[in-house]
C-alpha cells in the first residue's frame, strides 16, 4: 500500500535584530545576570521594534524555507501559523501571509496552542498532508511575545523573546514502506489538560477584558509539570513509532529553561549533546522556538538528511506534544 508522507523540504528562521541583555534587563526590573543565567540559562533575547510585527517576522521566516526547499510561494496550498500574538483579533496571520506571498491556492489559517503552537500546527499540516488535502505546506511558528509581557514583572520578563521559524512539508507518495524509506513526519501527538489554565495564561482578551493582556505565569509550577509530560509525550511518540530514545539522532525541544531541556534529558538518559538548545541566545519565543532551534541545527550541519529528530513542547492551557520527523 503507498502511504502519503509529509516531507520537511526545507527550514527557514527569521529573528528581529535587537538584542536585549539580561544587563540591560537588571536595570529595568530588580534581576541580574547571574540569577537569570543560572535559573534559566538564557544570556540575551531579540525584541522586534516598534511596527514589526508577528505577520513581519513570519513572512521572512517563511520566504527562507521556501528558498531552502526551492519551491515557489504559488505552490504552497497550505499555510498554517502558530501563534498566540496575532497582528490582529483577525484576519489571522496565516492569511495575512498568505496575500504577502502571492500564494492563492487552498487554505491558511492559525493555531494556537501558545507554546506548543509549532507541534500543533505541524501535526495539522501532516494530516492534512497525509489525506490528501494538501500537498505542499508551509508551517510557521512566529511570535512578538514582547508585546504580551508585562516589563515590571521580573518573575516573567526576562524569559521570553521574539522571532520565527518556518518548514516546507511536500507530499511523498511512496510505494516502499521500509524505515530507511520513510522520510518526513512520521508522528505527531497532541496532548491538552485545561484544568491547568490559570499557571499560565494572559489576563485579558477581546471577548473578556477587551484589552491585550499581560503574560502570567507561576512558573515553579509549570517547571514541574514540563518534565514529567514532555518526557511521557517523547517516550509515546518513540513507542508508537517503534523506535528506541536511543536511536534518536537529535532532540529539537522547545526552549523555556535550559534546566528543564537538562531535566528531561536526564530523565531519558539522553546524552546533551544530541538536544539541540538555542535558549541562551534567543530566550523562549513560544511557538518559534522549535523551528527556530531546528534552522539552527540544520544551519550549523548537525540535522543532516536522514536523520532522526523528535521536536516536543508545552505550553500555556496546559498544551504540550511531540513529533517524530526522518529529515
Ligand atoms: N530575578 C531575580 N529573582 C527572581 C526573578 C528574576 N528575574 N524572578 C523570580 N525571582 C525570585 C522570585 O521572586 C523568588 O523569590 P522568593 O524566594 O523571595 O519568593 C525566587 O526568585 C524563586 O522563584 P521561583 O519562581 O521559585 O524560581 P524558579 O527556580 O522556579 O525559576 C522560572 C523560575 C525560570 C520561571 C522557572 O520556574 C521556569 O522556567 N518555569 C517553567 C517555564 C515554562 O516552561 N513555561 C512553559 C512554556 S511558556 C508558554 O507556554 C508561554
Amino acid at each position: 500500500m503507498t502511504e502519503r508522507l509529509a516531507r520537511i523540504a526545507g527550514v527557514g528562521a527569521w529573528l528581529p535584530d535587537r538584542i536585549l541583555t539580561n544587563d540591560e534587563l537588571s536595570r529595568m526590573v530588580d534581576t541580574s545576570d547571574s540569577w537569570i543565567r543560572e535559573r534559566t540559562g538564557i544570556r540575551q533575547r531579540h525584541i522586534a521594534p516598534e511596527g514589526v510585527t508577528t505577520a513581519d517576522l513570519a513572512e521572512q521566516a517563511a520566504r527562507r524555507a521556501l528558498d531552502d526547499a526551492g519551491i515557489a510561494p504559488e505552490a504552497v496550498d497550505l499555510i498554517v501559523v502558530a501563534t498566540t500574538t496575532p497582528d490582529f483579533t483577525f484576519p489571522s496571520v496565516g492569511t495575512m501571509l498568505q496575500a504577502r506571498l502571492g500564494a492563492t491556492k487552498g487554505a491558511a489559517f492559525d493555531v494556537q496552542a501558545v507554546c506548543t503552537g509549532f507541534v500543533y500546527a505541524l501535526s495539522v499540516a501532516d494530516n492534512m498532508i497525509a489525506r490528501g488535502q494538501a500537498g505542499t505546506a508551509l508551517v510557521v511558528g512566529a511570535e512578538t511575545m514582547s508585546r504580551i509581557l508585562d516589563w515590571t514583572d521580573r518573575s516573567t520578563c526576562v524569559l521570553f523573546g521574539d522571532g520565527a521559524g518556518a518548514m516546507v512539508l511536500t507530499a511523498d507518495q511512496s510505494s516502499d514502506n521500509s524505515d530507511e524509506a520513510r522520510t518526513g513526519i512520521l508522528g505527531t501527538y497532541l496532548r491538552s489538560d485545561g484544568r491547568f489554565k490559570d499557571l499560565l495564561h494572559v489576563d485579558g482578551g477581546p471577548s473578556s477584558t477587551g484589552t491585550v493582556g499581560h503574560l502570567r505565569m507561576i512558573g515553579n509550577q509549570v517547571f514541574r509539570h514540563a518534565i514529567t509530560n514532555i518526557a511521557e509525550s517523547m517516550t509515546t511518540i518513540a513507542d508508537r513509532a517503534g523506535v528506541a530514545i536511543a536511536d534518536i539522532d537529535w532532540f529539537v525541544p522547545h526552549q523555556a529553561n535550559q534546566r528543564i531541556l537538562e531535566g528531561v534529558a536526564k530523565r531519558l538518559s539522553i546524552p546533551t549533546e544530541k538536544v539541540i538548545s538555542t535558549v541562551a541566545d534567543h530566550g523562549n519565543t513560544s511557538a518559534a522556538s522549535v523551528p527556530l532551534a531546528f534552522d539552527r541545527a540544520v544551519q550549523d550541519g548537525r540535522i543532516k538528511r536522514g536523520d532522526l529528530v523528535l521536536m516536543e513542547a508545552l505550553g500555556g492551557g496546559f498544551t504540550w506534544g511531540a513529533a517524530l520527523a526522518r529529515f
